[in-house]
């Protein structure tokens, strides 16, 4: 018997072979080609000009080039009514006047909700959904923004972003799920099943094409900045950059988009061993692989393994490139259909693509319905949905430091706010928000609220005073936050990044820049008590102002409800519970993640980190006990079962993230001191505890070996909950 899916899956494939078969060679190259919205525009789409597309340009785009795709906005976010207008107007050339009438699959970066379309909701960006330890909520989000995206006229989301963030350099390391493979891998899965569905029906009227991005080590560059190469040897890339992959492969996502850059001295767009080897053979990806921007050009114009542009192309098919992001022109086209001629790319190789993207379109169900969906439109931006964007930027805020409870904030207290990003909604949104670096901060609707504003509404503006201080690189008048901070009861200094994506969030120097530094130790210095806030990407180094600082909240990039969510916070109207998902650094040049090597903990003057991965207070207690395994001895193949009690002993009800961290105390390549494998959140009364139980399995067990094969070897291993830990041994197999 067969189920519906399969039934489904069986009729797509013939109706894509009765296409094939129909279709000419430009054609099917055509299916293989993305161009960008600006290559066929008119206006330069400036932030106060109204986009217009150029019609003729179009045109000859979908007619006589057949272009299968089209990505981006040209410069800012389009609302729903021009993106219907556009949509439609795309759907109806590719639909009506062509001769087989393919429709286009128009593809855009979601990255934290639906962030190109105007009336959307905006979510935190990844690495404070990591935070929040959440996945139920990272799927929420999901299915909001494949609503939102959806409900634009547009069935394909360049995002999640799958990369392990694991140098936190890095521009794009808030994009990520942080530094962890597991919690990579988990947030991967939830987000995948969110736009796509559990069963990736995603003709469904509220689902979309996942593409899980970037195809392999993009988040790793040995120098820290974007699109720079990454040296990863075969066994790094198994054990902590292919997992997460490969669990989205496994939840069904349609589409994969390439690393930019090159692992090893091998640009990955030329990759034949990762891009169908490793992602077809062994990981079993059934769906399309679309290039990243330019990126087949770059073979030649960038990286020169190609000598031509003709050969860069001749390289990336063969490799294994379904769909370039050419994006600009033609000249893809106009290579690909030479190679074909002259016998360099057999026929057989554009098939397997075409019937690759062809399969996602039907499965979209584009070719029954290619237009926006107007019912949709109400439910954009909704109420509903932004209760989820702030239950996650609430959930995602993170207590660092809170010395003698200073936090909560008493209501009645007279405060200073200060610093550059109190009072900007840009800042808390970051990079792919309405533009592309997300720093139009005009484009902001008035009622998203500022960390000032967020303040003002819960307290009344009587008891707040407002100094900038400095702006992220510049002070401004520090005099004047000084003179005031010494006539109130506390300071929140709030400090951080400006919004930034790509190459263009390069950085010199980890540390926060040093004006902003200076306010704070200025303000630290007069003894009022500082709240520091910090609104970043990424853990910029903040050192010479902890020890002074009675309080630390880490707000990541938390979304267009960061504001009211932080004034929740301070103010003790909501409990904090988010976890550091990346190691805070105390040193510039100290920057280990926690789950280093053994070698590393004998090293006196290294591995001193601010703050360690899982860091996050609460304004209540818990106490752990009972942690007890239904086994002390498995033997491969088995299971173990492991149980915790964790109480609430303080006073307030609170969120405690239970995270279990295994340590294999010795195997044949040198282990990890610790690694996370479970986490689950837990919601406790005072006085209230609860028993958790988590089972572990072989996979968890399972590293690559010095063969490279993944392996599972018996011997001791440690598990650790809170401050408990306990031992189980895993014996061979029986013979
Ligand atoms: C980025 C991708 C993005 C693409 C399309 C590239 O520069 O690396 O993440 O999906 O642009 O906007």
């Amino acid at each position: 018997m067969q189920n519906s899916a399969q039934i489904k899956s069986n009729e797509i494939d013939e109706k894509v072979e009765n296409l094939l078969s129909k279709m000419t060679l430009s054609e099917k190259v055509g299916q293989m080609t993305q161009i960008t919205l600006q290559a066929v525009s008119k206006t330069e789409g400036k932030v106060d000009q109204k986009y217009e597309v150029d019609l003729q340009k179009l045109q000859e785009a979908i007619t006589k080039y057949h272009i299968g795709s089209i990505l981006n906005v040209y410069n800012t976010a389009l609302n729903l009514d021009e993106w219907h207008q556009l949509i439609t107007q795309i759907q109806d050339i590719a639909t009506k006047q062509t001769r087989i009438g393919i429709p286009i699959i128009y593809g855009i970066d979601a990255i934290h909700g639906a962030n190109y379309t105007r009336e959307a909701t905006l979510f935190p960006q990844n690495i404070a959904m990591a935070a929040t330890r959440n996945w139920e909520l990272v799927k929420k989000s999901a299915e909001i923004t494949a609503y939102e995206v959806r409900a634009s006229g547009i069935p394909w989301n360049f995002n999640p972003v799958l990369g392990v963030g694991r140098n936190p350099l890095w521009s794009r390391i808030y994009e990520t799920f942080g530094e962890d493979t597991y919690l990579v891998s988990t947030m991967g899965e939830a987000y995948v099943k969110g736009l796509e569905g559990e069963n990736n029906q995603i003709g469904a009227t509220d689902k979309v094409a996942g593409c899980v991005k970037h195809y392999l080590g993009y988040s790793f560059p040995l120098s820290g900045g974007d699109r720079t190469p990454a040296w990863i040897p075969e066994r790094m890339l198994r054990d902590y950059f292919l997992p997460p992959f490969q669990k989205a492969i496994d939840a069904g996502v349609h589409t994969v988009m390439v690393n930019s850059s090159e692992i090893n001295g091998i640009p990955v767009h030329s990759d034949r061993y990762l891009l169908t080897d490793v992602l077809r053979q062994e990981l079993g990806f059934k769906g399309f692989v679309v290039s990243d921007w330019e990126d087949v050009k770059n073979l030649y114009n960038r990286d020169r393994v190609a000598s031509s542009p003709k050969e860069a192309v001749l390289m990336a098919v063969m490799a294994g490139i379904d769909m370039s992001m050419v994006p600009y022109d033609f000249s893809f086209y106009n290579y690909l259909i030479e190679l074909v001629k002259e016998g360099k790319i057999p026929q057989s190789r554009i098939d397997e693509s075409v019937r690759r993207i062809l399969r996602v379109k039907f499965a979209l169900n584009l070719f029954d319905n290619p237009y926006p969906n107007l019912q949709m439109k109400d439910k954009v931006g909704s109420p509903e949905f932004a209760q989820v964007s702030l239950q996650a930027a609430r959930e995602a805020l993170t207590l660092l430091k809170n010395d003698n409870g200073l936090l909560p904030l008493n209501k009645n207290q007279k405060i200073l706010v200060t610093g550059p990003n109190a009072n900007l909604r840009s800042v808390l949104n970051g990079g792919w928000t309405y533009t592309w670096q997300g720093n139009e901060e005009s484009l902001y609707p008035k009622t998203q609220k500022t960390i000032l504003s967020g303040l003002q509404a819960k307290l009344g503006r009587a008891n707040i005073t407002y100094i900038e201080g400095t702006k992220f690189d510049e002070a401004v008048n520090i005099d004047q936050a000084v003179a005031a901070a010494k006539n109130v009861d506390v300071a929140i200094v709030v400090l951080g990044e400006e919004t930034y994506t790509e190459t263009p969030g390069n950085i010199h120097d980890l540390a926060l820049p040093a004006a902003q530094l200076q306010l704070a130790a200025a303000i630290e210095k007069t003894g009022t008590p500082v709240v520091l806030v910090l609104v970043e990407g990424r853990p910029r180094i903040i050192t010479p102002i902890v020890d002074d600082a009675k309080a630390i909240l880490m707000a990541y990039l938390p979304g267009a409800a960061g504001g009211e969510a932080i004034a929740d916070v301070l103010l003790g109207d909501y409990n904090p519970s988010g976890k550091l998902p990346i190691t805070y650094p105390r040193h510039p040049n100290d920057l280990v993640p926690y789950d280093h090597k053994p070698i590393e903990v004998d090293n006196p003057n290294k591995l001193d980190p601010l703050f360690t991965f899982g860091s996050g207070l609460s304004y209540t207690t818990f106490k752990y006990s009972n942690l007890k395994f239904n086994r002390k001895q498995i033997r491969v193949g088995e299971s173990i079962n492991i149980k915790v009690t964790v109480k609430n002993t303080g006073n307030k009800t609170g969120k405690e993230v239970v995270e279990l961290y295994l340590s294999d105390l010795y195997r044949t390549i040198s282990p990890p001191v610790k690694q996370l494998k479970r986490f689950q959140g837990v919601t406790l009364q005072p006085n209230e505890s609860k028993t958790v139980e988590f089972t572990l399995n072989q996979d968890d067990f399972a590293f690559h070996g010095r063969d490279n094969q993944r392996i599972v070897e018996p011997g001791e291993f440690k598990v650790a909950i809170g401050d408990l830990s306990a031992k189980f041994e895993l014996l061979p197999s029986r013979k």
